[in-house]
């Protein structure tokens, strides 16, 4: 066996119930290298992250950990092996402070009381390491999210680690956290450690890696190294075919010129400015922003979800009373959230319920539901966003991360609005998947509806919107119009420099 490798899976396969979610599976993690994983929405990324941490154990195939086999029972044992993960949903104790997180299980003790004194250097140091400037005594759920992913990271590394992994960590950071964290993957890599990274911004494998594997359908694809290979090769080792553009832009239908939602003067809590803009039929309107530039605020005080202090929200032309999410609802305007687990989705309910859930009307007859039509409804759109299920009836927890996104677009989709709002809404998708979703949005507009997207991908943004107006500090900073589309343009207005 090869004495470079820290981990080495071999013939690894994993089924659940009508899914083959890892199938024959081998590859090696070389000591000190970062791994960067990837692959389409269910290909099983996650699963073998959870057998390498003891969450599920293999049907069939070994895992050796430096050359013997390694099994562990539980994630307490994969952590006293020095395994250790961040996943991409917290598990802080939010109302115990930073230190009693990060040193949870091994508090140190001055006979049978804490030491706290000892706590809260011995914090301050792990801090230290991962750049984070707090006080070790607050709590935890002060902090940001962008903090809570560094503590995250601090309690991974403050004992023994070998192997760090990060399970999609970037999808809530600002491009100048990404940052942050890369730096500490790089400090932390010379001393020894070694990292496995999940993450479906492809661009981000050339910034950290040092190789990249592909899992497609549960299966292996390659191991590559990181500079011999281009992203365009590993798209097509993903998806298993060649995409030519991320981005389907068509010139058709193009936006008319009748405006279908207009907001005006609209002030939001926290903000003092007052926002308006006009979107019309048929169009794609993208709005660009940094993290905290009350883009997201913005979207809900329109749905209804936070109250609005002043302004006016008008449909073809007609100011609109909305109170509550469920006045706009029915005024045929929804909002799909950036936070899909709390607010799109009930993971205990069915991949079919959770579909009509907000179109029951049409799944319903004399206020009954007919389970039947709901199936089919729900078929038909497992087939056309490519939800991976073994079937409608799956109950929503056990979908993958994309695919559970899809499923809540699915929901909107089938409530047949007028105007759609999208809050992120590719974040954890896989790239074969961002195209059939762009390629859905195109349908809707066919039928004149009028489409927002909240994005901080701006490649996404440039590449499938007709026109992206700026958000900065709560008000519109800036509209660029589609040929004048370049990401200098458009972080000007974001950053407010002239
Ligand atoms: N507990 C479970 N019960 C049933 N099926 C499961 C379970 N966990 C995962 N699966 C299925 O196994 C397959 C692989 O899922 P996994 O979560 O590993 O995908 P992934 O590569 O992490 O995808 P994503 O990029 O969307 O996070 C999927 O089809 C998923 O639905
Ligand atoms: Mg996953």
């Amino acid at each position: 066996m090869d004495t470079d490798n820290i981990i080495s899976v071999q013939g690894v396969s994993k089924n659940f119930p009508g899914v083959r979610a890892l199938s024959d599976v081998s590859l090696d993690i070389k000591k000190g290298e970062v791994h960067v994983l990837v692959g389409e929405n269910g290909a099983g990324k996650s699963t073998l992250i959870k057998i390498l941490c003891g969450i599920y154990s293999p049907d069939s195939g070994t895992v050796y950990l430096d050359g013997a086999p390694y099994n562990p029972e539980n994630p307490r044992a994969a952590m006293e092996a020095g395994i250790r993960v961040v996943y991409q949903e917290f598990n802080l104790l939010s109302y115990l402070s930073v230190a009693e997180n990060i040193f949870f299980d091994k508090l140190p003790l001055k006979g049978i009381i804490v030491d706290k004194k000892k706590l809260y250097a011995d914090t301050a140091d792990v801090l230290k390491r991962v750049g984070l400037d707090v006080d070790p005594s607050v709590p935890v759920e002060l902090l940001g999210v962008a903090q809570m992913q560094l503590v995250e990271i601090a309690k991974a590394i403050s004992s023994r680690c070998r192997v760090l992994i990060l399970d999609e960590p970037t999808a809530t950071l600002s491009p100048s956290e990404i940052s942050r964290l890369f730096d500490i993957i790089r400090v932390e890599k010379q001393q020894g450690l070694t990292v496995i990274y999940i993450s479906h911004h492809l661009n981000e494998i050339y910034e950290i890696g040092d190789r990249v594997t592909v899992l497609r359908n549960g299966e292996f694809v390659g191991t590559r190294n990181t500079g011999e290979i281009e992203i365009r090769q590993i798209v097509s080792m993903m998806v298993g075919r060649q995409m030519d553009s991320e981005y389907p832009f068509m010139d058709e239908p193009r936006p008319l010129d009748a405006p279908l939602l207009e907001v005006r003067g609209l002030r939001i809590a926290a903000s003092k400015h007052e926002i308006s803009f006009v979107l019309k039929k048929g169009e794609i309107l993208g709005i660009a922003g940094l993290v905290g530039s009350k883009r997201t605020e913005t979207a809900r005080a329109i749905f209804g979800a936070d109250s609005k202090l002043g302004g006016q929200v008008l449909l073809n032309g007609a100011e609109l009373d909305i109170k509550s999410p469920k006045d706009a609802v029915g005024h045929g305007i929804c909002l799909l959230t950036e936070d899909r687990k709390s607010q799109g989705l009930i993971l205990d309910m069915q991949v079919d319920s959770n579909v009509s859930l907000a179109a029951l009307d049409k799944v319903s007859h004399r206020g009954l539901i007919n389970h039947g039509e709901e199936r089919r409804h729900a078929i038909h759109f497992t087939d056309e966003l490519g939800i991976k299920t073994p079937s409608v009836a799956q109950f929503a927890r056990n979908l993958s991360g994309g695919n559970q996104q899809k499923v809540v677009l699915a929901k909107w989709i089938f409530r047949d609005t007028k105007i759609l709002i999208f809050d992120e809404p590719t974040r954890g998708i896989d790239v074969g998947a961002k195209y059939e979703i762009y390629l859905l949005l195109w349908r809707l507009l066919a039928e004149g509806k009028g489409i927002l997207i909240i994005s901080s991908d701006l490649n996404e943004l440039m590449g499938i919107c007709h026109r992206i107006i700026v958000f900065s500090e709560g008000q519109v900073a800036g509209e660029v119009l589609r040929p004048d589309f370049q990401q200098e343009h458009i972080l000007r207005y974001a950053y407010r420099v002239s």
